[in-house]
């Protein structure tokens, strides 16, 4: 089966199984991903037909909605890649894509490394920054029913997962917890490049925000 296919029909299983996905991790989170992860891959050598899959197939199915089972997206993405014949070198690739592409760093090493990984990785951490970013980060609060922003909580007072759960934290201080940080996590040049400057928009609309909400400029 030839890869254009094999993509057009991914496109359409993603958007079956996503209908009733929540707004961060929705279809159009999967499309703007894909369509970067096209971008920074022009820029590289890699190999095309691994990361349309791996950034289409990255979040079929998130741990955090499986009772925190991490194997569940990589099985799923096996077995729907095997009902398509698709070459089983590139099935592995994915499923490790699949598999590191949350990587969060800390103790132990990644184990898996490739260049078509640190290209949707890089895609989906471009979505969570920039003007998107901001949308998907207050799209988010406001499904927790966490206020906007708290004079009274240091913006850039960061706290563990069980705190933030606790004191209703405010949507502002993610920005200081995750988003601002995500621009000195990047892997590819092209990706560095778009980072910085979806960094520098965060910046300016905190700016903005902080005085807007004492009246004005
Ligand atoms: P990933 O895309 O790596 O799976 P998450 O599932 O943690 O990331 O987050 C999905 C989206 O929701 C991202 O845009 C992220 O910034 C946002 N988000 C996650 N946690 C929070 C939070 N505590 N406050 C506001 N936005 C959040
Ligand atoms: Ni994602």
């Amino acid at each position: 089966m030839n890869n254009h296919f094999i993509i057009e029909e991914t496109v359409k299983h993603v958007k079956d199984t996503l209908t009733n996905a929540e707004g961060g991790h929705d279809w159009w989170h999967i499309y703007r991903v894909w369509k970067t992860a096209q971008h920074l891959a022009s820029f590289e050598k890699a190999d095309e037909l691994v990361v349309a899959l791996g950034a289409l197939l990255h979040d079929i199915a998130d741990s955090k909605f499986h009772n925190g089972d991490e194997t569940i997206g990589p099985r799923m993405a096996r077995k729907w890649l095997q009902s398509l014949q698709v070459e089983e070198p590139v099935i592995q690739h994915v499923e490790n894509i699949i598999t590191h592409i949350s990587f969060k760093g800390g103790n132990h090493q990644q184990q898996f490394k490739s260049k078509e990984l640190d290209i949707v990785q890089d895609a989906d951490r471009l979505d969570a920054i920039g003007a998107i970013g901001i949308a998907r980060a207050f799209n988010y609060g406001g499904f927790k029913n966490r206020p906007m922003h708290d004079p009274a909580i240091p913006p850039n007072m960061t706290m563990s997962k069980e705190e933030y759960k606790k004191n209703n934290a405010p949507t502002i201080n993610h920005f200081y917890e995750k988003l601002l940080l995500l621009k000195d996590r990047m892997n590819t040049e092209t990706g560095k490049k778009l980072a910085l400057q979806r960094h520098e928009f965060m910046e300016h609309y905190l700016k903005q925000f902080y005085a807007e909400w004492e009246g004005g400029k």
